[in-house]
């Protein structure tokens, strides 16, 4: 495998050696010898052990928990190959953390996700591939190519292997996720419903209404993030109340912090369905109800055709 114009390289940070080894594998390729490592002040260091000079170079970090570590390390990566001459360096972002702080909500507060964006581009990056970021806007708050590539085709795949798609029905579990759930829903030919989720105070989520007779149907409920899993926990639990005969969720990124893992494996969920685009803990491998697809061979597909100067959309057709 290598590029248009030279070498591929890629280059892991430690947010996720798991994917980043599989994309190696899908690409045939081994990982860039590098030390990703602390000071004794939690300083990040970074050492490129190969020569760089001339490459296309793929950095494979997703800025999941720890965020703030995990995006540091990206940055001093892209730095150090910048200052190591390689001709092109690509961003591989699997998950986008910040994504949700994407516009003002009060006065005098961040766009946290506009900040990021900036701090990505301005150490050196090139070009950023990220998956189903958390709304398809922020692919603007980039002033460099940026690929958002979708879980879904990956999710469709498994659907078709894992359910009988006469009795399915597709559900968003907020009003915001109706453009990404109808997508789904069109793929597998399967109707759609709509929770009126109303958020009273952040990191609470309260389901108001299901808007659709979901009565008897195996329900999917479809999200880009689960993180508390409360929105998830209540949306089944409201399903349910309105006669679903069991609920199912896939969502591309298992962000699970706190108790979310213990909530989701105690609540009335049937399964929850989460790609690696961050490693999973050994609780989340552990939990008999969460699964885990992946979405290496979507990764590295989409790098071999940025390399080769091939359409990436064209993977989605
Ligand atoms: C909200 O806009 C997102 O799409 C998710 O629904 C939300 O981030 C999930 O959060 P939690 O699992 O904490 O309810």
């Amino acid at each position: 495998m290598s590029a248009k114009n030279g070498s591929i390289k890629l280059v892991a940070g430690n947010s996720n050696p798991a994917l980043a080894q599989q994309i190696a594998s899908v690409l045939g390729l081994s990982l860039t010898k590098a030390s990703v490592r602390r000071f004794a002040d939690g300083e990040v260091f970074v050492e490129i052990q190969e020569n760089v000079r001339g490459a296309d170079v793929f950095i494979i970090q997703s800025t999941s928990a720890p965020a703030n570590d995990h995006l540091m390390e990206l940055l001093i990566i892209t730095d150090a190959l910048r200052r190591a001459s390689a001709r092109r360096i690509t961003a591989v972002v699997p998950y986008f953390g910040y994504a949700r702080q994407d516009r003002k909500v009060g006065s005098r507060s961040p766009i946290s996700a506009k900040l990021v964006a900036n701090l990505i581009t301005n150490a050196g990056a090139d070009r950023v591939l990220t998956l189903d970021l958390h709304a398809g806007q922020i692919q603007g708050f980039f002033d460099i190519p940026t690929d958002n590539l979708y879980a879904s085709p990956v999710m469709v795949r498994d659907i078709r292997e894992q359910f009988d798609l006469t009795n399915l029905m597709v559900v968003s579990p907020d009003v915001g996720g109706v453009v990404r759930a109808r997508g789904l829903a069109k793929r597998i030919n399967a109707p759609l419903a709509i929770i009126d989720k109303r958020r009273e105070r952040a990191g609470e989520s309260e389901v108001m209404n299901v808007i659709g007779d979901v009565a008897g149907f195996t329900c999917i409920l479809i999200d880009d993030i689960v993180d508390s899993g409360g929105t998830l926990v209540n949306a089944a639990d409201a399903l349910l109340a309105n006669g679903a005969k069991e609920v199912y969720a896939y969502i591309t990124h298992g962000v699970l912090s706190g108790g979310a893992t213990a909530r989701i494996t105690g609540s009335r969920l049937k399964e929850l369905v989460i790609t690696d685009s961050i490693q999973a803990t050994e609780a989340i491998t552990a939990a008999k109800n969460i699964r885990v697809l992946s979405i290496a061979t979507l990764i590295g597909e989409a790098i071999a055709r940025t390399a080769s100067e091939e359409s990436v959309s064209s993977l989605f057709d």
